[in-house]
């Protein structure tokens, strides 16, 4: 039930009537349509009444009102049906499709676009562009299709002449995928006459500004800019008026704006692909038509020619073919015998007017189904596997031709009203009889509701052998001449029993139809007389084998597409093609199948009035369609049923959770005894009733009050749900951790053990190895061992040392010392200070380093000693060193444990100064083999000297007189800088001077020379 409005807009929802007439439905009706409240509900099924004017019900504001709402939160309209349809479809993965049926000009194709606006707008919210390609194509798939298919009526200035069945395919996201267009019967008679006031199919118009009727071709020049070459090229006026197939159209007046929908037609034909080849050719093929409509027979030798030939050669070439072989298909059919032998025998003028008509009226049906086939391929889903894309579903959107009474009716209202009839009898099926025979079978109290079913005029008239289609289909297949007079005779000798068949033999009163010529059917929603004029050779509907052919030999591949049987020669073809109103039976046949396993929306249409006026409410026009419609019936079934039913075990899946007796799952005995006690829980035992094996439910507010139930209990489900699958995620997780960390702790042991190892296995005989091991390289250990590994490396190197210490001579042990000592001081520092010499200390005692002078030295000594008592020499040398006046001068010095002395050699080794060691604050040397040794003193008085005579020229002592000093200075525990630098800063009698060392290769003795800011050491190069 809908939304209330107001009173003032009536009821919302039929329902609702206070009493059951049908003059209270038609005041509701009529309330409503002056107050443009154009839809109304019988429960779930919308009634709509043509508006005749825009009214603003559509736009976008209006999709999002509706968008996800329940059908009774808004007022009743189409996009409501729509989204039921569509939720349905998305929640409970049915296939839906929505019927729309009424008469021709009730808005039934209106009502379909609407539909497919709705549920394109509310479809695929992340823009997926292969999605959006869908979309486009769908709606842009009706113009065109409403080009080729529609044409002005009578009834409708727009109205369709094919049936069109629409399915969506969505995936299971709910977007579309794809979609599949089936159409049915084109009515082609249309392409060669036309009742009067009515037009040819729109595509053969377009419409200029001076409303004059210009063909079609002069918009195309209009619109991609050709020229009149163009027209020319295809020998086409621009006057309709000028062709046999349009010129009664021509002349009338119609509200369509052929420019606008031209451009429209145009654009969705690029917007879905067609090729431009494509398009040519179909323009080409409406040029075909018309020229065809215009060619002449007349009588020449008993036999037809064509007056206006040089028509022909126009359709020739237009055609891609030869005008020879197009004039020979006009005039001649070729046979064949019954030996297998072929002849051509000539037309009469008559038959060959009719070959052309047939020809025309068949590449036009060609045309369209080629082009509805055309927008399949392009829809078509692709590579669709349900197991990787889920689900499909679908949505059918049926739009077809609505019930018509016309003055003259021939076959294609015949199979129109039949095609109504199929649809009422499925609405009945499910509507009303279906419903009703569950509440039987359910054993729900039920009153029966009286409605008429139609299946007795389904019967009449596609019931084999006995029914109206095969009696005719019979008469076109004698081989006799059979005429309309013996088919009426025929049908009402076999029907005339039938309560909804008659003709004038049968009711000699009627005078308004024709003996021989009329029959009428009682269709359920009147009374149709049809004239049998034309009945058996449409339905035969012959087209010879030789225009297939003609149009298969074309050198347009498009052309030649559309006519693949035209490959077969006339002895190939055997089969009796089947009559058209079989095939049209069994195309409805496969429809009705395929609508009845969908859930069924039903859109039922209402044309007010047949002057297309806004304002006008015929109520005789209405009350007739209400009644065939069947919808009172409908709303007394609806009042006393239920809206909704599910199998108990269906409803507890659902609904089980909002109960705790009922979830996580039941213990009574009988699912009806759960369903019952979560009824009575949530008060709703007032407005179900219990069947066998469903629920059944009165009104949809119950149903939603479920369903509101439900999706507040559904948080705390997927809480708690939630909440355990942490938990058990969380679980899995930290056995996964202790796991890992077990397996790491194993490997670490196995990695220090296979470590520990290792450096045994390499250091089992270090102990015999010459250099004590020294050789073996270290394992990488693992990073937990990394200071250990340090550790043990340390104590490895002690260990060495300990084994070379222990076997150097005691003797040695001063020097070693002196040496570690300079070392220490050197090491990496200086290059080269003379490691690998004795280091002999006291050089001007030794015979071999100072021959003839080491008695007096001695001498010397000796007064030392007794006068300043130090206990040993640490060093002595001779030395060359600046003097005062600047000037290089041969000495000598001596380290004592006590001081540091200046000698002169040439003086018997006199003392000329004497420096307490403990006066010396550091020593700076370079890094290079030169022999200059600076003393630096606390009187910022420093002695700079290079050592000198040394036996074998380069002796190098630099290191040795480091070594002992800072060996000496390490033991009296007092500080020693030691430096390393050239030039060499220092004091000399208080003043900053710098020393450098410059090699000379001529130099050959060592020699100091005063520059601007020292001394320069020149020190023979070598
Ligand atoms: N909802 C509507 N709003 C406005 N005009 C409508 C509506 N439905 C139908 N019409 C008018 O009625 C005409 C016929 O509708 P149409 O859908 O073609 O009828 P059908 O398909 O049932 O033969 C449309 O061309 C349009 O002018
Ligand atoms: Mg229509």
């Amino acid at each position: 039930m809908a939304e209330q409005e107001g009173l003032e807009f009536g009821k919302a929802d039929f329902v609702l009537l206070d009493n059951l007439t049908i003059e209270e439905f038609l005041e509701n009706l009529k309330l409503r349509f002056d107050k443009n409240r154009i839809y109304t509900y019988i429960g779930e099924v919308v009634i709509s009444v043509n508006p005749y004017q825009q009214i603003d019900l559509y736009g976008r504001d209006m999709i999002e009102y509706y968008r996800g709402r329940e059908l009774y939160e808004r007022p009743p309209h189409l996009y409501a049906i729509a989204d039921s349809a569509y939720k349905a479809m998305k929640r409970r993965a049915k296939d839906t499709c929505i019927v729309i049926s009424g008469e021709s000009g009730a808005g039934k194709t209106e009502a379909s676009k609407y539909i497919m606006q709705y549920i394109a707008a509310i479809t695929n919210p992340s823009q997926r562009v292969e999605v959006e390609s869908v979309k486009n194509t769908l709606l842009k798939s009706n113009c065109v299709l409403e080009a080729f298919g529609n044409a002005k009526t009578n009834r409708n200035d727009n109205s369709s002449r094919f049936g069109k069945y629409m399915d969506i395919n969505f995936d299971f996201k709910g977007d579309p995928t794809g979609g599949h267009i089936n159409n049915y019967l084109l009515e082609k008679s249309r392409v060669i006459v036309q009742q009067g006031g009515e037009r040819n199919f729109h595509s053969f118009y377009q419409e200029c500004e001076r409303s004059a009727k210009l063909s079609w071709l002069l918009m195309l020049k209009l619109i991609v800019g050709g020229s009149d070459d163009l027209l020319k090229s295809l020998y086409l006026q621009r006057d309709a008026a000028e062709y046999a197939f349009t010129k009664d159209g021509a002349a009338v007046n119609s509200v369509i704006n052929d420019k606008e929908n031209f451009k429209a037609v145009m654009n969705a034909m690029k917007v879905i692909g067609f090729s431009e080849e494509e398009i040519d050719t179909i323009y080409k093929i409406l040029a075909i038509i018309l020229h065809l409509g215009n060619l002449m027979f007349i009588t020449e030798n008993d036999t037809a020619s064509i007056s206006n030939s040089s028509l022909v050669s126009h359709i020739a070439e237009i055609a891609m073919t030869e005008p020879g072989t197009v004039t020979k298909t006009l005039l001649h059919r070729t046979v064949a015998t019954g030996g297998g032998d072929v002849i051509e025998k000539g037309h009469t003028v008559q038959e060959a007017a009719y070959g052309r008509d047939a020809f025309a009226k068949a590449i036009y049906e060609r045309l369209f189904c080629w082009i509805v086939n055309r927008i399949n391929s392009v829809i078509e889903e692709k590579d669709y596997d349900p197991r990787i894309h889920g689900k499909n579903t679908v949505i059918g959107v049926l739009d077809i031709y609505g019930f018509e009474i016309f003055e003259n009716n021939s076959f294609e209202q015949f199979c129109i009203n039949y095609c109504n009839e199929k649809l009422q009898q499925l609405f009945i099926e499910l509507i009303l009889r279906q419903e009703q025979a569950e509440y039987q079978r359910e054993g729900i109290t039920w009153q029966h509701i009286e409605y008429f079913n139609n299946q007795i005029i389904v019967d009449l008239v596609e019931q084999p052998h006995k029914g109206i289609i095969a009696i005719l289909d019979e008469a076109c297949m004698n081989v006799g001449k059979v005429t309309d007079a013996i088919l009426v005779d025929t049908m009402d000798s076999k029907l005339g029993k039938h309560a909804h068949y008659t003709s004038r033999k049968l009711s000699p009163t009627e005078r308004n139809m024709e003996f021989s010529k009329h029959f009428r059917i009682k269709h359920y929603a009147g009374q149709v007389t049809y004239s049998v004029e034309g009945f058996i050779d449409k339905n035969k509907d012959t087209l010879y084998q030789d225009f297939k052919r003609l149009m298969y030999n074309s050198s347009n591949p498009v052309l030649k597409d559309m006519w693949p049987e035209g490959k077969l020669s006339i002895t190939e073809v055997t089969k009796r093609p089947l009559t058209a109103a079989t095939l049209f039976r069994s195309s409805m046949i496969a429809l009705v199948v395929n609508l009845e396993c969908k859930e069924p929306y039903y859109v039922r249409c209402i044309k007010p009035n047949d002057q297309k006026s806004p304002v006008i409410f015929d109520y005789e026009r209405c009350r007739h369609q209400v009644e065939y419609l069947g919808l009172l019936e409908n709303v007394r079934v609806r009042r006393a049923g239920f809206a909704y039913r599910l199998p108990y075990e269906r409803f507890l899946l659902r609904y089980k959770m909002i109960c705790e007796y009922t979830w996580p799952n039941h213990l009574m005995t009988t699912d009806l005894e759960a369903t019952r006690i979560i009824i009575d829980q949530h008060g709703f035992q007032q407005d179900v009733a219990y069947g066998k094996t469903k629920l059944f439910i009165r009104t949809p507010q119950t149903l939603f009050g479920l369903e509101s139930v439900r999706a507040g209990t559904i948080p705390f489900i997927v809480l708690f749900l939630q909440k355990i699958w942490r938990g058990t995620l969380a679980r899995r997780r930290c056995r996964g951790m202790k796991a890992v960390y077990k397996i790491m702790s194993y490997y670490k042991t196995f990695k220090v053990k296979a470590y520990l190892i290792e450096v045994m296995r390499r250091f089992q005989n270090v102990r015999s190895m010459k250099d004590y091991g020294k050789s073996v390289t270290w394992p990488t250990p693992p990073t937990v061992l990394v200071k250990f590994e340090e550790n043990m490396k340390y104590l490895f190197r002690r260990w060495r040392a300990r084994q070379i210490v222990k076997n150097i001579p005691p003797s040695d042990m001063p020097q070693i010392k002196v040496k570690i000592a300079a070392m220490d001081a050197l090491s990496g520092r200086r290059k080269d200070w003379g490691v690998q010499r004795t280091w002999e200390q006291d050089y001007l005692s030794s015979a071999r380093d100072n021959p003839g002078m080491t008695a007096q030295f001695a001498t010397a000594m000796k007064g030392l000693k007794c006068k300043e008592q130090f206990s040993s020499v640490l060093f002595s040398a001779h030395v060359r060193k600046v003097n005062r006046f600047n000037k290089c001068e041969d000495r000598a010095i001596l380290i004592t444990d006590q001081h540091l002395y200046k000698l002169e050699p040439a003086k018997r080794y006199k003392s000329m100064k004497a420096l307490p060691l403990n006066q010396v604050t550091g020593v700076s040397v370079t890094n290079g083999r030169d022999q200059l040794i600076i003393f630096h003193t606390k009187t910022n008085d420093d002695l700079v000297i290079c050592l000198d005579k040394m036996q074998r020229g380069n002796d190098n002592r630099i290191g040795e007189v480091v070594g002992v000093l800072t060996n000496h200075f390490n033991k009296s525990k007092l500080p020693l800088q030691v430096n390393v630098c050239n030039p060499i800063h220092c004091n000399m009698r208080g003043k900053n001077r710098t020393v450098v060392v410059e090699e000379r290769i001529e130099q050959t003795l060592p020699d100091f020379k005063k520059n601007h800011t020292g001394f320069t050491l020149y020190w023979p190069g070598i």
